[in-house]
């Protein structure tokens, strides 16, 4: 029998394959316009819930098949909130990248780089159907990875953008933040003492938090703003969550399965712990929808909109082909000898 080698790829590989933010977009584009089309294959994440250190810890098996690109996998990745505290991210994990045609694994890379790479991809494609024209202040809530990404994401397609506001409950992950956004961003920087301040009037609230707070609320949330949250919608007040006129998921049997699990949930002293303050609002359009042009994204300037992506594998399993084939071009990785 013929030797199947796959390409193992660490997280110090994958960055040096210099995925570009205008490439990274264009290829998550692509996933969300099959997903428009149906022409895909994706199930709710399935996942198990190791809970010691935070009621919110889970590892999800995400496999994903499109059939247009011609590229599937599975993402098997863990969120650990409290991960910072030892010094480790909170999102880890590997993505399998299979061959169409045989189904052998190609390819096992660390997937928590490509997670944030398609993750803030996805906010940035819904902010440009969503946001005002001539958006002026992104206001960060959350600085950690994700937070980091969301900032060069964004301010990359909204390039009207003067200035970004941040907000962290760790001072040291916004002056990080500041720092690292200030070699490519070129207007101002404002790390803020409080929510209320960083999200006073902003035209564009992205949210990387843990979710375990509700950090926007109606006063936060002017008419005309555009918002995403990626933590599901539990970093809004049910008040602000349903005041949106444009409710925005990425996947409609996603977001139901999570706002069912929510329903089920209680924080580590008992609380209920929706994943929709307030109930999940009636989803207007999907993010592959308004790519699509099969609905309109924003057509008032008065209209808030808020968009929740839960994270779709079809996302990564593009990225993932992406990777692959510049990891192959480039000589990246290492061989390991499956059979
Ligand atoms: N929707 C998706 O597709 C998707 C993908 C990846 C990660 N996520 C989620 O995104 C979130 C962030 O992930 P990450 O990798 O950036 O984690 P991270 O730990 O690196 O960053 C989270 C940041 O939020 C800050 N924070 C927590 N509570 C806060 C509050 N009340 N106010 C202000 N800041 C607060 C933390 O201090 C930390 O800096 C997690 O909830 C993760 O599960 C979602």
């Amino acid at each position: 029998m013929k030797p199947i080698d796959v390409l193992l790829l660490s997280r110090a590989d994958v960055m040096a394959l210099d995925l570009t933010t205008a490439e990274v977009i264009d290829v998550v584009t692509g996933a969300l316009r099959e997903h428009a089309a149906g022409t895909y294959e994706m199930h709710p994440k399935i996942g198990v819930h190791p809970t010691g250190t935070d009621p919110a810890n889970f590892i999800h098996a995400m496999p994903a098949y499109l059939h247009g690109l011609g590229a599937c996998g599975l993402k098997w990745v863990a969120g650990f909130a409290q991960n910072h505290r030892r010094d480790l991210p909170n999102v880890t994990g590997l993505q399998v990248y299979n061959d169409t045609e045989t189904g052998i694994p190609l390819a096992i890379m660390e997937c928590g780089y490509l997670t944030g790479l398609r993750t803030a991809a996805v906010s940035a494609i819904a902010a440009t159907h969503g946001a005002p024209a001539d958006a002026r202040t992104l206001a960060l809530v959350g600085c950690g990875f994700e937070g980091t990404m969301h900032v060069r994401f964004i301010t990359h397609v909204l390039p009207s953008i003067r200035e970004v506001r941040l907000r962290d409950i760790r001072a040291e992950a916004m002056t990080r933040l500041a720092r690292e956004a200030a070699a490519s961003f070129p207007g101002a920087i404002i790390p803020c003492g409080d929510n209320a301040s960083c999200l006073a009037g902003a035209d564009v609230i992205a949210t990387c938090t843990n979710g375990d707070d509700q950090v926007v609320d109606l006063d936060s949330f002017k008419p005309g703003a555009f918002a995403v949250g990626i933590e599901g919608g539990c970093a809004y007040t049910a008040e602000a969550l349903h005041a949106a006129e444009k409710f925005i998921v990425d996947d409609v049997a996603l977001a139901e399965y999570f706002d069912r699990i929510g329903r089920e949930r209680l924080t580590a002293d008992g609380r209920p712990d929706p994943e929709f303050p307030g109930g999940m609002p009636p989803v207007y359009a999907t993010i592959g929808e308004l790519v699509a042009g099969k609905k309109p994204g924003r057509e008032a300037a008065t209209e808030r909109i808020i968009a929740v992506p839960i994270g779709m594998a079809i996302c990564d399993v593009a990225l993932a082909h992406l990777a692959y084939a510049r990891a192959l071009d480039r000589g990246i990785g290492q061989r390991f000898r499956l059979q």
